[in-house]
């Protein structure tokens, strides 16, 4: 394994490959250890005591790399683990929720936004929150959408099927005034095309990976290291399936990717 410090981004499964992209586009000289539960997929309709058992079982295979950073880049094991993580982990840890929180403060006139996300990140009420401490007098209507995460996973993001189901979940949201929906779990931008499609054009779409790519910029711009290859070699790593997981990844980031397996569980 590389010497060099990388970046950790964890997910539960191929949605934080939309924050790793977003990394790699701010961050181009940056290495990549890249985490997916996938095996284990999704977190979230989990307890919290499994999502936070799940999430430190990643966290912990990460720690064994020299890192500079650590991003939790899904949304249920941010709403779950960030601030215990924040608390115990010797570098800087970020999370995507105050991130997508602030990109939809920045976008709403009307200050109606939606949030969609897993059912424990929409029970949490972690955006609410996040919003409410940015702009207390905004108006957020929140919406779990348990069968978004397992078509993207199954690489189905792209298919008839794919249209009927958030054609059919996002119904109730669409008769709602709100001008910006935050796509509150990172597999979500997979499937924006049709979200877009279905909530219409006065909607703006929050894929909150391009702040928490800010962010994660921000806080390593002091830490030094020194970086020994022009062009990082990152590392994706997953519980599940290698192929399915290198079909999604090669798609989504638009260039080959390594994967290896391993089995997270202690
Ligand atoms: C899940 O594993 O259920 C989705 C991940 C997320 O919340 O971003």
């Amino acid at each position: 394994m590389s010497r060099e410090r990388a970046i950790a981004v964890i997910d539960s499964g191929v949605g934080g490959l939309t924050v790793a992209k977003e990394v790699m586009r701010q961050l181009p000289e940056e290495r990549i250890v890249y985490v997916g539960d996938n095996a284990r997929c999704p977190y979230g309709s989990k307890s919290p005591e499994e999502i936070r058992a799940y999430s430190f079982q990643m966290i912990d295979f990460v720690m064994k790399s020299p890192l500079k950073a650590l991003v939790i880049a899904c949304n249920t094991a941010t709403a779950v683990v960030l601030e215990e993580a924040k608390a115990h982990l010797p570098l800087p840890v970020i999370g995507v929720i105050d991130p997508g929180a602030r990109a939809a403060v920045k976008a709403t006139k009307t200050g109606h936004i939606g949030v969609i996300g897993t059912e424990t990140t929409i029970r949490t009420k972690a955006y609410e929150r996040a919003l409410l401490r940015v702009q207390p007098d905004l108006i957020v209507s929140g919406m779990a959408c348990p069968p978004f995460v397992p078509l993207v996973e199954n690489h189905m993001a792209d298919t008839d099927e794919a249209r009927r189901v958030v054609r059919e979940t996002l119904a109730p949201l669409v008769g709602e005034e709100l001008d910006t929906l935050i796509l509150g779990c990172t597999h979500y931008p997979l499937l924006a095309p049709i979200i877009q499609e279905v909530m219409g054009d006065q909607v703006t779409l929050i894929n909150s990976a391009e702040e928490t790519a800010s962010e994660l910029a921000n806080q390593i711009a002091a830490i030094k290291s020194i970086q020994t290859r022009e062009v990082p070699q990152h590392l994706f790593v997953t519980s599940g399936e290698t192929s399915r997981f290198r079909s999604i990844a090669e798609e989504w980031l638009k260039c080959p990717v390594q994967v290896e397996h391993h089995s997270l569980e202690k």
